[in-house]
């Protein structure tokens, strides 16, 4: 009696004063939770697409035996939301592949663990998820990587334009695997002239002089602003399916496609060969997927301060057609510390879409539960944080300057995100720069002093890509 009325009381405060930082209160200390009826099914959703044979996590949470060890463990992880690993500000957006723990799940593991672990009748056992070894698509198309590497290009499988369902790339050895790109890069894919991320020389032409008042605007509008992707592999993500609303992915046919692959750090490359299989739509879409970001949002000239616990960095885009937004992923590197992405209509209302905090071990995606319509004239605000301080525990070095590039150890602010248009809709025409983002305005984009060929930093080609 004494314990049910403190546990009432905390339950008061909790509900009160806690908004973010909840006090856990077990009101189910019965001792009736068992692995087979209570956690097991919780396992199965979500945390078993990582713990398993063969993927991401060290531990298997395939049966009694090998969860049972972890009991304690797996009841810190999820009360310090260490585990499932979601990174989104609850506020913000809602998002399907959103893998959240209820208060009852999390309170039932850690009831679970608090008991001695039970195992439990095996008549309440649920039947075991069949996990696909190989393809969890059906893909019509599959190429394979013949040797591990960084950035490579690879013949392009289709020699015309081909509109696919989804692109499913499969690590064979996930757990050394931190993350994979897929890219038709565009114009000659010459490795030494492709670029790549946020620091591209060519995506921020000189400005004529008379630019700045606006007379000649249109020549600082530049073609070739937004980086495209194909697919990205992520740990534990759902594979990327592009049938939102009769949508489909079109990749261009010819040429070559651009593959570049992260190992963990500590991960050996030796065995992995990642395959990369494609689903063929079954009939044309009526609107296309595509995924963008703009190359350049950091200025490359402005280097992150050593010790500099929140550089930002402020970019903004302008809708110039009507598209629905469905996806986004941050993508930094091991300073990286936070992405935020708001819209501000036409009529000047302002809204965030998601706010993420970012972790390098953790490069998730975030689909949107539902397409947010995005109307001609939106602006879309991205600011994003790298914390290049001894707080940050991923910082190589805190005394160091720390400057814009390709290698994990530059940085980087690459907000891809992935809209729906019509399709016939020319992707790099979908959203702009704002011009007087052009280097005009500081911290937004760097004006260039020449149409330099020559890059400010190593470009991802084999020999030099860490
Ligand atoms: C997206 C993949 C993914 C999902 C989903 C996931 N985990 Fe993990 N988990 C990992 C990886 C990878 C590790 C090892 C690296 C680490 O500790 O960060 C790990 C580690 C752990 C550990 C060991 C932590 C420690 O302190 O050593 C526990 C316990 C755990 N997970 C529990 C869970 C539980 C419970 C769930 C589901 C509610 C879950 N995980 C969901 C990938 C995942």
């Amino acid at each position: 009696m004494v314990r049910l009325r403190i546990v009432l009381l905390l339950m008061t405060i909790t509900a009160s004063a806690m908004q973010f930082t909840p006090v856990y209160v077990f009101a189910r200390q019965d001792l009736t939770v068992s692995f087979n009826k209570d956690v097991f099914p919780i396992l199965q959703r979500n945390c078993q697409i990582c713990h398993r044979p063969g993927e991401v996590a060290p531990i298997s949470f395939l049966s009694y035996d090998s969860t049972r060890p972890w009991a304690k463990a797996i009841k810190e992880a999820v009360l310090s939301k260490k585990m499932p690993p979601w990174f989104a500000d609850p506020r913000y957006g809602g998002f399907r592949n959103d893998p959240k723990l209820s208060e009852i799940e999390m309170r039932t593991l850690a009831a679970w663990a608090d008991n001695g672990a039970p195992e439990g009748e095996a008549k309440y056992k649920p039947v075991p998820i069949e996990w696909p070894e190989g393809w969890r698509t059906q893909p019509d198309v599959i190429i394979s990587i013949p040797e591990p590497h960084n950035s490579f290009f690879v013949p392009n499988p289709f020699t015309q334009d081909t509109w696919v369902s989804s692109i499913e790339i499969r690590p064979t050895s996930p757990s050394v695997v931190h993350h994979v790109m897929l890219q038709v890069p565009e114009d000659t894919p010459k490795p030494a002239s492709f670029s790549w991320g946020a620091t591209s020389a060519s995506t921020c032409l000189p400005l004529p002089v008379n630019a700045v008042n606006g007379v000649n605007a249109q020549l600082t509008r530049p073609r070739k602003n937004f980086a495209i992707l194909e697919a990205v592999y992520v740990p534990g993500s759902p594979v990327t399916d592009f049938q939102f609303h009769d949508s489909a992915k079109l990749i261009p046919g010819g040429g070559k496609l651009r593959i570049e692959v992260h190992y963990t750090p500590n991960g050996k490359a030796g065995p992995d060969q990642t395959r990369i299989g494609f689903a063929l739509a079954k009939h044309p879409p009526q609107r296309r997927f595509i995924t963008l970001a703009p190359k350049s949002l950091a200025n490359p000239r402005k280097r992150i301060p050593p010790g500099e616990p929140n550089w930002e960095t402020r970019g903004e885009l302008e809708f110039g057609q009507d598209a629905q937004l469905v996806w986004f992923m941050p993508h930094m590197h091991l300073r990286g510390k936070d992405m935020t992405f708001s819209l501000i209509a036409p009529n000047g209302r302002e809204e965030t879409v998601l706010s993420a905090k970012f972790n390098f071990n953790w490069q998730l995606g975030y689909e949107l539960e539902e397409p947010i319509r995005v109307r001609k004239g939106t602006r879309m605000i991205v600011v994003a944080h790298h914390d290049n301080s001894a707080n940050n525990p991923y910082n190589l070095d805190p005394t160091k300057e720390v400057a814009w590039g390709n290698l994990t150890s530059d940085e980087m602010v690459l907000p891809w995100f992935g809209v729906i248009v019509d399709k016939n809709a020319d992707p790099e025409r979908i959203l702009s720069i704002r011009e007087d983002g052009c280097g005009i305005n500081d911290g937004v984009i760097a004006p260039l002093p020449v149409r330099a060929p020559t890059l400010p930093f190593p470009l991802p080609t084999r020999r030099n890509v860490k």
